[in-house]
């Protein structure tokens, strides 16, 4: 079964057709990069995957569930989330009481969480693994709203697994990094990938042919390409609709 499987999704925005009838499957495990020029309708898509947008029609099913238009908390439970934003970190609260708080979301834990003891324990051993695999231990004390922002991005990665999503949708996850922090970026997404489901929409080339499994092209909505790195490298449509004198 795949992990993601998606029939004629349609979105318009108005009179405006964004998504134009999108088919794809997404295996369970794979690194999935989306590409396409701007405007194409990336964010969009992933908008409808992870239930901020509901579709015009179509249908998205979830490890075999339907999910299209649960919205956004509903779909996070059944294990599909995208990268938080930074409007999700709270500023003022350190690194690891914001992993903190995420892992109480996956424990179920909340508000109540002194009703569990168990559920603190498990929410705090959860938070020092995902602290360790975002290599942020060194800046686990410093407000979320003091960090470097490639660390705030490793931080927005971190509380996206804290969730416990195993379908995991960045949206740009390298934006605006250096080139160190963009190969340490690289990393930590192969660490994230593991025995995980992830899609990623990237403009660096670099970073899409040295992460996907296999890569979608969206252009004007509509996917004309989907294939292994080498495949669509060498596709004739795709360099002329997107890759042009880069894949050349
Ligand atoms: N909420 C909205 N209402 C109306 N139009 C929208 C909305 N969101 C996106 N659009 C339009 O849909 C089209 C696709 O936008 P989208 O942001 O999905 O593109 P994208 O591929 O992510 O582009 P980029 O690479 O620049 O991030 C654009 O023409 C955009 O103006
Ligand atoms: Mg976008």
């Amino acid at each position: 079964m795949s992990a993601l499987s998606i029939k004629g999704l349609k979105k318009n925005f108005g009179l405006a057709e964004v998504i134009c009838g999108v088919d794809l499957e997404v295996e369970k495990g794979e690194i999935h990069a989306v590409i396409g020029p701007n405007g194409a309708g990336k964010s969009t898509f992933f908008n409808l995957l992870s239930g901020a947008f509901s579709p015009t029609e179509g249908e998205i099913l979830l490890n075999g569930e339907r999910i299209e238009g649960l919205g956004p908390e509903k779909i996070q439970q059944r294990g599909l989330t995208r990268s938080f934003q930074v409007s999700n970190v709270f500023v003022n609260l350190s690194v690891f009481e914001n992993i903190r708080c995420a892992c109480f979301k996956k424990e179920r834990a909340g508000y109540v969480f002194w009703r569990s003891a168990a559920g603190v324990k498990k929410a705090n051993e959860r938070a020092e693994e995902v602290l360790e695999m975002i290599g942020l231990q060194a800046l686990r004390e410093v407000p979320a709203g003091a960090l470097p922002y490639a660390s705030q991005r490793a931080l927005e990665i971190g509380m996206t697994i804290a969730c416990g999503a195993d379908v995991v949708l960045l949206d740009e996850p390298t934006a605006g990094m250096s080139n160190t922090e963009t190969s340490q970026a690289i990393d930590l997404i192969r660490q994230v990938a593991k025995g995980r489901t992830l899609m990623i929409v990237e403009h660096d080339m670099g970073v899409v042919f040295e992460l996907a499994d296999r890569i979608s092209v969206l252009v004007y909505g509509e996917i004309i390409a989907t294939g292994k790195p080498e495949s669509i490298r060498c596709d004739p449509r795709v360099k002329e609709a997107y890759l042009g004198e880069e894949a050349a």
